[in-house]
């Protein structure tokens, strides 16, 4: 692992206030905590969690970068999907996780350049932190556009609309496994003995909570992995699928729910050439793989399997209406023609040539298959409605789910 930047004394004392409780409740429950528990705490528990408390994440400053970050021209593209989706079916947006908001920010100006009929910009974000950052940017941009933007605290009781979500699902906490003879063994956290965190599995034989939960949603994974797993391979999978696609779908007469994250369909992502899985953890913009490094300054997330999210929202009563690469989405959904325009404006600005070099960088961050343009994927989920967007027809892996 690359040597990580030391953190600075406050921060430090937040990482050992984070571990500190933890530990405590760790030793309260036995001495172990499923990597689920420990996940969810380490990104939100409340005044702890990496997304409940202040750490800056975003930007320079920050521990990653989104695509809607790193290039307008995300948010255009995706917006102008939007605007297919809401003029056939009317209703309003909802954005969950809008980090800084500026998806939203640029959304809402193509919505009013193509005369979307969208009444409401909802978003549902879990940290106070980034809604607070949300309402600073979005406030003078939103009442100049006409449309009005809304935060919820919990989903609303009937909707009809679009549901966007941009790298929130891989924030969700996750199980991770090992395999021993064939058997999915259930990896957790531990205390050794100066009370350090580590790794330890255990057989999920239904004494600990959510053991009957992992057994069988891990045995109904596995069982389609592309071959036998070797001994010490180590997974994720995201349980909260089902309870999430559910709860959209008790809102939702009619409408589409658009996903864009990290992820693979499941055989290409159960496949023994990724022995150690997919567990990712950014802090000051490095990437490793070890979850119990300054937990709480850390950002942990998993790929998506994506087969789980179609058969979770399939059993939900959606419809899984397509899947691409982000590369193939941005592609098909007009990004070339977004970045002319935004090219031929640049030209009228003072600073035009880096003005210029900055859109042609993050083009090429968004498309390139070593960058992002192959990683994320968008998958198009629809309910009681038909609807074919061009973002999904320039490559089409619906496939290979
Ligand atoms: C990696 S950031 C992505 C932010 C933004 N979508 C973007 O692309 O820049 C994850 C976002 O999801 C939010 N989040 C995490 N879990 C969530 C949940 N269960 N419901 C709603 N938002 C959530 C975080 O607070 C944060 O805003």
């Amino acid at each position: 692992m690359a040597q990580l930047p030391e953190p600075s004394p406050e921060a430090r004392a937040h990482c050992a206030a984070v571990k500190a409780e933890i530990a405590a409740r760790i030793a309260a429950d036995g001495g172990w905590w499923s990597f689920h528990a420990y996940q969810d705490f380490v990104l939100h528990a409340p005044g702890l969690g990496y997304y409940s408390a202040g750490a800056s994440k975003f930007g320079p400053s920050g521990d990653f970068v989104t695509a809607p970050e790193l290039s307008p021209l995300f948010a255009r593209t995706c917006a102008s999907q939007l605007d297919l989706c809401l003029r056939v079916h009317g209703g309003d947006v909802l954005e969950f996780g809008p980090g800084t908001g500026r998806f939203a920010a640029e959304a809402l100006g193509v919505f009013a350049r193509l005369g979307t009929p969208l009444q409401r910009y909802r978003m549902l974000e879990t940290s106070a932190d980034l809604r607070a950052r949300q309402r600073a940017l979005l406030h003078a941009g939103a009442a100049a556009h006409g449309v009005h933007c809304e935060w919820l605290e919990a989903l609303p009781e009937r909707y009809t609309g679009v549901v966007f979500a941009n790298e929130v699902l891989d924030a969700m906490p996750c199980e991770r496994f090992e395999m021993r003879a064939g058997v999915p063994l259930r990896l957790g956290v531990a205390l050794d003995e100066r009370g350090e965190f580590l790794w330890q599995a255990r057989v999920a034989d239904g004494a600990r909570e959510g053991d009957a939960e992992f057994s069988s949603q891990a045995k109904r994974r596995l069982a389609e992995a592309s071959e036998p797993l070797p001994d010490g391979y180590r997974g994720e999978f995201h349980p909260g699928f089902d309870a999430w696609f559910a709860a959209l779908a008790g809102m939702m007469r009619r409408g589409a729910v658009l996903i864009a994250d990290y992820g693979l369909p499941r055989r290409h992502l159960l496949h023994a050439e990724r022995a150690m899985g997919s567990l990712r953890c950014h802090y000051r913009h490095l990437a490793h793989d070890d979850p119990f490094s300054w937990p709480g300054l850390t950002d942990v997330t998993a790929w998506l399997d994506f087969t789980a999210v179609a058969e979770s929202a399939a059993r939900a009563g959606f419809d899984v209406a397509g899947f691409t690469t982000q590369a193939g989405f941005l592609l098909g959904g007009g990004i070339e023609a977004e970045l002319a325009a935004a090219l031929a404006q640049a030209g009228d600005e003072r600073n035009a040539s880096a003005s210029r070099v900055a859109l042609a960088h993050g083009a090429r961050q968004l498309l390139l298959p070593g960058e992002m343009g192959e990683a994320v994927k968008f998958m198009l989920l629809t309910r009681d409605c038909d609807l074919s967007l061009p973002g999904f027809t320039f490559v089409d892996l619906l496939h290979s789910l």
